[in-house]
C-alpha cells in the first residue's frame, strides 16, 4: 500500500426526510446564498423542503447554474454575493451546482485579478466561504470531496482545495425520484468509472481500498439497472444504494494509498467541451477503449476484476481479461450509454482536436505510470471510434 493522508471533513445526513437538518447545520446568524440549477428542485418539493428549513435564517437564491457549469454564470453569483453581502452558500442539486458552488465560494474571496486563474493557472485557493450541499443527483461525489470542474467556452477544466469541502451534505434518496433515465444511467456510470480509475491501475497490496472498490461496483452493477426497470425503479432502497455508492466512490477513501489513473477523465472532459457530451457519456466511451490500449500495465488488475466483478474463471489470462473489457461494455449497453464515438455521432475527425485541447491544457502524461502521451491518447480515441 503507498503512503497516504486521509482527511473527509464532510459530515453527511443520509436518508428520507433529511432535509430538515439544515437548519441546524447553518449558523444562525448567517446570510444565506441558496444556489441551485435550472429548477428541478421546484418540481419534486425539494425547494420547498429547504425553504421551510431556513425559515428562521436571512437567505435569497440564485439560481441557473447550467449543466457543466459556466464560469460566467458563476460570476454572477459572486457579484450577487459581493453585492449582498452573502456569507454561507447553500448548493441545491447535482454535481454542476455542487462544483459551481465549490468554485463561487472560492471566487468571491479571491484576491487575484482573475478568478479563473484559480482553474487555469492552478492559482493557490487562500480562503474560500463556508457551504453545505443538497444533494438531489447521485453521480460525482462532488457532494464529499473537495474537487470541482467548470467551464468556459470549450476548456473544461478541474480545481480542489482543502477549503473546498462542504461542511455538510445531505443525501436524501427520495429526492432522486424524479431523475429522468438519462440522468439516473448517468449517475451510475459517473460512479461506477470513478471507480475503475481508482482500482484497475496496478496493484499494490492495498487489500481494503480494492475490496471497497468491488463492494462499490458490485452494487452499481446489482441497483443501475433496477433503477432504468419500472418495476422497481421507485424503490428507495435501490435510489439509497446508488446515492451511496456514488458519494464513496469519489471521497477519497477508495483512493487512498492506491495508484489513481484519470486518463478516461481527462479525455471526456475534452469530449464534453468540444462537443456537449454528457459527463458520463464520455467515460462510457473512453474507458473500454483505454482498458484495451492499456491491457497490459493493467493486466493484474484487470484479471482481479474479471474474476472478482465479473465470476470470470477461465485458466487463460488473456481470455479473462477480454471479457472482463466485454462485460464492461455489455453492462453499459444495459444501462443504455453510449460506447463508442460512433454512437454519439462523432468519428475520426474528431481525434485531432481532441489531442490539441489535451496539449494546450498540459495533459501529455496521464495514467497511474504518467506514460498515457498523446500518441496513446490517440490510440485511445482511435480505438474509442
Ligand atoms: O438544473 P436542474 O434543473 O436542477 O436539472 C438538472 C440537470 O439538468 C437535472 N437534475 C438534477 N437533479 C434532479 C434533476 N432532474 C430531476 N430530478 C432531480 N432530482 O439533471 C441535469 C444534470 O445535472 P448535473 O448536475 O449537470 O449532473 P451531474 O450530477 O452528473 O454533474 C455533472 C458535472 O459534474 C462534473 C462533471 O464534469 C459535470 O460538469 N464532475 C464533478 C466531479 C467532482 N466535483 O468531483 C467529478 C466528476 O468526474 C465530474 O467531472
Ligand atoms: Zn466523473
Amino acid at each position: 500500500m503507498l503512503n497516504f493522508t486521509f482527511q473527509n471533513p464532510t459530515k453527511i445526513h443520509f436518508g428520507e426526510g433529511q432535509i430538515e437538518k439544515i437548519t441546524k447545520e447553518i449558523p444562525k446568524d448567517s446570510k444565506v446564498l441558496m444556489v441551485y440549477g435550472g429548477g428541478s428542485i421546484k418540481n419534486n418539493g425539494v425547494y420547498q423542503q429547504v425553504s421551510d428549513a431556513l425559515k428562521s435564517h436571512s437567505w435569497q437564491e440564485f439560481s441557473g447554474i447550467d449543466p457543466n457549469p459556466q464560469y460566467d454564470t458563476a460570476m454572477k453569483a459572486v457579484q450577487f454575493i459581493k453585492n449582498k453581502g452573502v456569507d454561507y452558500l447553500l448548493a441545491v442539486g447535482g454535481g454542476s451546482v455542487v462544483d459551481a458552488v465549490k468554485f463561487i465560494a472560492a471566487a468571491s474571496l479571491y484576491e487575484g485579478e482573475d478568478p479563473w486563474d484559480i482553474l487555469s493557472k492552478g492559482a493557490k485557493v487562500k480562503d474560500a466561504l463556508p457551504f453545505g450541499v443538497v444533494l438531489t443527483l447521485p453521480a460525482t461525489g462532488s457532494e464529499s470531496n473537495n474537487g470541482s470542474v467548470m467551464s468556459k467556452g470549450d476548456d473544461k477544466l478541474f480545481f480542489g482545495s482543502p477549503l473546498t469541502f462542504p461542511k455538510f451534505a445531505v443525501l436524501d434518496p427520495a429526492t432522486t425520484l424524479t431523475l429522468s433515465d438519462r440522468q439516473i444511467s448517468n449517475g451510475v456510470i459517473d460512479a461506477f468509472v470513478h471507480t475503475m480509475e481508482q482500482y484497475v491501475t496496478y496493484p499494490v497490496n492495498a487489500k481494503i481500498q480494492d475490496r471497497f472498490a468491488e463492494g462499490i461496483l458490485h452494487t452499481l452493477i446489482e441497483e443501475g439497472p433496477k433503477a432504468l426497470d419500472e418495476k422497481s425503479k421507485n424503490d428507495i432502497d435501490v435510489r439509497a444504494n446508488i446515492m451511496w455508492s456514488a458519494t464513496m466512490a469519489l471521497n477519497n477513501l477508495i483512493g487512498s494509498g492506491v495508484p489513481q489513473d484519470w486518463t478516461t477523465h481527462m479525455i471526456g472532459h475534452e469530449l464534453t467541451a468540444l462537443h456537449h457530451i454528457d459527463h458520463a457519456r464520455t467515460l462510457s466511451i473512453v474507458l473500454p477503449a483505454t482498458l484495451k490500449v492499456c491491457r497490459e500495465a493493467k493486466r493484474e488488475k484487470l484479471i482481479q476484476y474479471g474474476r472478482r466483478i465479473w465470476n470470470l474463471n477461465s485458466a487463460n489470462e488473456n481470455e479473462i481479461i477480454e471479457q472482463a473489457i466485454a462485460k464492461t461494455e455489455e453492462f453499459f449497453k444495459i444501462m443504455q450509454v453510449p460506447v463508442r464515438l460512433s454512437d454519439v455521432s462523432l468519428g475520426e475527425n474528431t481525434i485531432e482536436p481532441v489531442l490539441q485541447k489535451l496539449e494546450q491544457h498540459g495533459f501529455t502524461a496521464l495514467g497511474e505510470h504518467q506514460d498515457i502521451d498523446l500518441n496513446v491518447s490517440r490510440k485511445i480515441l482511435q480505438t474509442a471510434v
